[in-house]
């Protein structure tokens, strides 16, 4: 299993790019920021082979920061000149990008809802229906979760699925949790991170697996919303091969992990579940 990627100037552009795209959103950005950043962002981008997700993005942020600037400077006419020759040798594909406002009653308007219903009635169930799912409510699903946050937005997660039978019952035998219930699941996938998204440094040190966290908690709810029961099964690839097993079944990269499998289906008419009875807040809350 890696430990750790060497460098790699698509993390190093996703990073540079947040760092604008945040100072963009402080409440009193500095005069002049992100200058050198932007320079060194550019240098990058001309050096990058294709079009990738973090050169749209870098592209996008650019363009946003240039435009977000009101006075000029020198290095700022240096970062639009380059920045327009790179645009016309590499166009990008626009991403969401710079800043943006919200006000508070609309913001309070867009989150009625019962969530206290929403949240409690999601359990991890251990039998779904045999129905199909069809590809675009995955995709509704992935859409969903990747709402989720990540550390500098690197989205580092990816979701292997299978339309056919087979492969997941294959996904399905890999895992060890559910050796009591692995055929009453219709569906199999894998949440699988890349180190390469990580920076072989300390502050970096196991952010790869609450960034893994965070978006399965929002996949789940993602497919409860649609419909769509699920349980998670641990994964740490250290039984029974499993490691070397996900990697031919998945084909993945060095660089790629599955952090879980996660075992999924509609619906059925009875659902059955575990109460799971959860701690209270004044157990969980500590006051220091
Ligand atoms: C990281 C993680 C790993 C889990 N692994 C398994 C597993 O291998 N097999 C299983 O049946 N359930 C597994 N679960 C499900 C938990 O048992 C379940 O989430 C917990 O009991 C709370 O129940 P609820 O999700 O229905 O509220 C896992 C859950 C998480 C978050």
């Amino acid at each position: 299993m890696p430990l750790f990627v060497a460098p790699n100037s698509e993390l190093d552009a996703l990073l540079l790019s947040h760092s604008i795209e945040k100072g963009m959103s402080l409440d009193n950005p500095k005069e002049v920021f992100g200058e050198d950043k932007a320079l060194l962002l550019l240098e990058l981008l001309s050096k990058m082979e294709g079009v990738c997700f973090e050169y749209n993005v870098s592209m996008s942020i650019l363009e946003e920061y240039i435009k977000s600037r009101g006075y000029e400077s020198e290095k700022l006419n240096n970062i639009k000149s380059v920045y327009k020759k790179l645009k016309k040798e590499k166009p990008y594909k626009k991403i969401p990008a710079g800043i943006d406002y919200i006000s508070r009653s609309e913001m309070m308007r867009k989150t009625q809802m019962d969530l206290f219903g929403f949240l409690s009635s999601r359990h991890d169930i251990r039998k779904t229906t045999d129905e199909r799912i069809k590809k675009n409510e995955i995709q509704k699903a992935v859409t969903l979760a990747s709402l989720a946050p990540s550390a500098c937005n690197r989205q580092p997660w990816k979701v292997y699925y299978s339309m056919e039978k087979e492969k997941n019952i294959k996904l399905g035998e890999i895992v060890s949790g559910n050796k009591t219930f692995a055929q009453d699941m219709r569906y199999y996938c894998a949440i699988v991170l890349d180190y390469r998204f990580f920076a072989n440094r300390l502050d970096e040190f196991r952010q790869i697996y609450l960034n893994a966290g965070i978006f399965i908690a929002y996949f789940v709810l993602a497919l409860h919303f649609l419909g769509i029961g699920s349980c998670i099964m641990q994964f740490t690839g250290l039984v029974e091969d499993a490691d070397k097993k996900s990697r031919e079944l998945l084909n993945l990269k060095k660089s790629e992990q599955v952090m879980v499998v996660i075992g999924y289906g509609k619906y059925p008419e009875k659902i059955k579940y575990s109460k799971a009875g959860r701690r209270s807040a004044d157990e969980i809350m500590v006051e220091f």
